[in-house]
């Protein structure tokens, strides 16, 4: 296995934002230093057991709806993840490496941020357009280290610093893409098809190109069977629940994909 570092980017506004991509475990820690928004640990291997949890989702055999548990120590999240996957169509075996895996997450995740209390989601999903670009939140003051694991199917993707125009151009598309989206749903309530396409034909053309975005490359993807640590950003940071004190809110920006295999996902953050 590599164990140099590489670091995928170094932005411009400011200069320090990055993303580590490396197969080194003992870099995670990294993410504790300022301007580093997310540690992409890689090749950390497919065991059989997620090999059979693979397919299992990938024939919609195992379906988790989207689960949290909002706020719960390791000892709760245990005791519910162990409830959670107990009647579930997974052997013994994959269910018991499973709950380990996922309640190894949430250690972690104490580790990094010294936290006692933690949010944990995951579920299924098969790849589609409800999500774009965002970064996530914690509750204020809460440590902003989170994990995201993506078990089996499409690849999270997200933006290196480098092609961003800067954070206000940013928190500026999530906003406008919030306002097309209410604006169909607002449509749809009253059946005015019309005002429905002009609205999706707007919200089509912000994600065909977003407007942060130096250079309309491809998206960064992570790679499959990777570990991230990545940082979140303080709820107090954003307003209205999309913006901006932009210059504070520095987080790891990244989207689930919208085509591809189903994808079995598991994030925790700390709630407290
Ligand atoms: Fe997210």
């Amino acid at each position: 296995m590599e164990h140099r570092k590489c670091e995928v980017s170094i932005g411009r506004l400011p200069d320090y934002d990055r993303v580590i991509v490396t197969s080194n475990r003992q870099y995670l820690q990294d993410i504790l230093a300022p301007g580093v928004l997310a540690v992409i640990v890689t090749a950390l291997g497919k065991p059989a057991w997620i090999e059979e949890l693979t397919a299992l989702v990938m024939t919609a055999k195992f379906v988790i709806p989207r689960t949290i548990y909002p706020d719960s120590t390791i000892d709760k999240t245990a005791t519910s993840v162990t409830t959670m996957f107990k009647d579930s169509p997974l052997s013994s075996g994959v269910r018991d490496a499973l709950c380990e895996d996922l309640i190894g997450l949430v250690s972690c995740c104490a580790d990094l941020t010294g936290a006692a209390r933690f949010r944990l989601r995951f579920f299924t999903d098969v790849p589609n357009c409800r999500c774009s670009y965002h970064v996530d939140a914690v509750p204020p003051r809460a440590p902003t280290t989170a994990l995201v694991r993506v078990y089996c199917g499409a690849c999270t993707e997200y933006v290196t610093p480098s092609n961003l125009t800067c954070w206000e151009d940013f928190y500026s598309y999530v906003y406008m893409r919030k306002r097309e989206l209410d604006a169909i749903a607002v449509a749809r309530e009253r059946v005015d098809l019309t005002a429905e396409a002009r609205a999706a034909a707007r919200l089509a053309r912000l994600d065909e190109r977003p407007p942060f975005l130096s250079r309309p490359i491809a998206p960064e993807r992570v790679p499959p069977d990777s570990l991230v640590a990545c940082k979140f950003v303080d709820s107090r940071d954003l307003w209205g629940g999309t913006h901006v004190r932009a210059r504070s809110a520095h987080g790891w920006i990244h989207r689930s994909p919208m085509v591809g295999e189903p994808r079995f996902v598991a994030t925790v953050n700390a709630s407290a």
